[in-house]
């Protein structure tokens, strides 16, 4: 599925290079500018990032529940990844107010 129309990325290429981000260091944030600096890409319209967004998380969380850490310290990242999403996340969602949505 194609998730960055802008980049013409697919959500397998965004997942693979989580995985790798996660290899290097499986506690660091990951965020949308990461992982597109990663795949030597650049946001452009941002759209897509509350995506990619839920894919970081999705992926952590499988990750992570593969691995043999804790699940306390699993649940303390992710709280602190969905807190981002919370702050930043959904209100600026596409960096638009809702009254100004067509969707
Ligand atoms: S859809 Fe990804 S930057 Fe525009």
């Amino acid at each position: 599925m194609l998730i960055c129309h802008c980049n013409i990325i697919t959500e397998r290429e965004i997942e693979q290079t989580i995985v790798g981000l996660l290899d290097q260091d499986p506690w660091q944030l990951i965020v949308p500018a990461k992982v597109y600096h990663a795949m030597m890409k650049r946001g452009r319209c941002c759209g897509c990032f509350p995506n990619v967004v839920e894919t970081i998380i999705r992926v952590t969380e499988e990750y992570h529940a593969r691995s043999e850490t804790g699940a306390t310290d699993v649940v303390s990242h992710l709280d602190r990844v969905r807190a981002l999403r919370d702050q930043f996340g959904r209100k600026l969602n596409e960096r638009r107010s809702t009254s100004h949505r067509a969707a």
